[in-house]
């Protein structure tokens, strides 16, 4: 593979989608496989880092909560040179933190709800991303992430409209499932059930076509 991840960032223009519990699940998950990880907190809302330093009972990783788009940079840049991988979880943007961490990122991934304006929102955040790869001239691959799936015709329906939209995407999919709203109170990412299977297609996806290390 000629390419390999290490600034991976999770954005949406849109709260609620799952951002932080995605950037929750990756670093967790990539911290038990034994690889070093910094996880940067980009949302002022500090979700993240008061989870990983209150909550978190896993594999250790370092975390640094930085809203502030000019230290962001070059924390981004000073991770990358320390870390095999960095997750940067962001707000919903308007935010200036955010289109630094999606300009240096190695991979965007783009979690939406199945909504027709989720996935309208989702579009906007990759033609967010298509702009500031043509800006810094180079390519910056993204990934929208269907969340909260349920088997329902819904669900179909967003399927459908990202890819009507030629938005890249996932196959692998997160279910509406307890498990990951449980985590920020466990501290502990799905041992049992089904969201064990979920993510580790979402790992074997990440790593077959974006080259996330592993
Ligand atoms: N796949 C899922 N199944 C069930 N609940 C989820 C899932 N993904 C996220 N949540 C819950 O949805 C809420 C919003 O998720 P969050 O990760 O905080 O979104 P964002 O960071 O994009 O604002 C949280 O309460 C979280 O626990
Ligand atoms: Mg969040």
């Amino acid at each position: 593979m000629g390419f390999s991840v290490t600034v991976l960032t999770i954005a949406s223009s849109k709260g609620g989608p799952g951002k932080t519990t995605i950037a929750m699940v990756l670093a967790a998950s990539l911290a038990a496989e034994g690889r070093r990880v910094v996880a940067l907190d980009a949302d002022p809302t500090q979700a993240f880092s008061r989870w990983a330093a209150n909550a978190y009972e896993g594999a250790k990783f370092e975390v640094h909560a930085e809203a502030d788009e000019t230290r962001l940079a070059h924390l981004i840049d000073r991770a990358a040179g320390e870390a095999e991988v960095v997750i940067v979880d962001t707000a919903g943007f308007g935010n200036r933190a955010a289109a630094v961490a999606m300009t240096s990122a190695d991979l965007i991934i783009v979690p939406t709800l199945s909504g027709e304006a989720d996935v309208t929102e989702a579009e906007k955040t990759v033609r967010l991303a298509e702009g500031l790869a043509r800006a810094a001239r180079r390519e910056i691959p993204t990934a929208v992430l269907l969340n909260k799936v349920r088997r329902t015709q819904l669900t179909r329906h967003a399927t459908q409209e990202i890819e009507a939209a030629g938005l890249p995407r996932l196959q692998a999919t997160l279910s509406d499932l307890v498990a990951y709203g449980e985590m920020s109170y466990s501290g502990r990412i799905p041992q049992t059930g089904p969201a064990v299977a979920e993510i580790a297609a979402v790992l074997a996806e990440l790593r077959a076509r974006f080259g996330l290390p592993g």
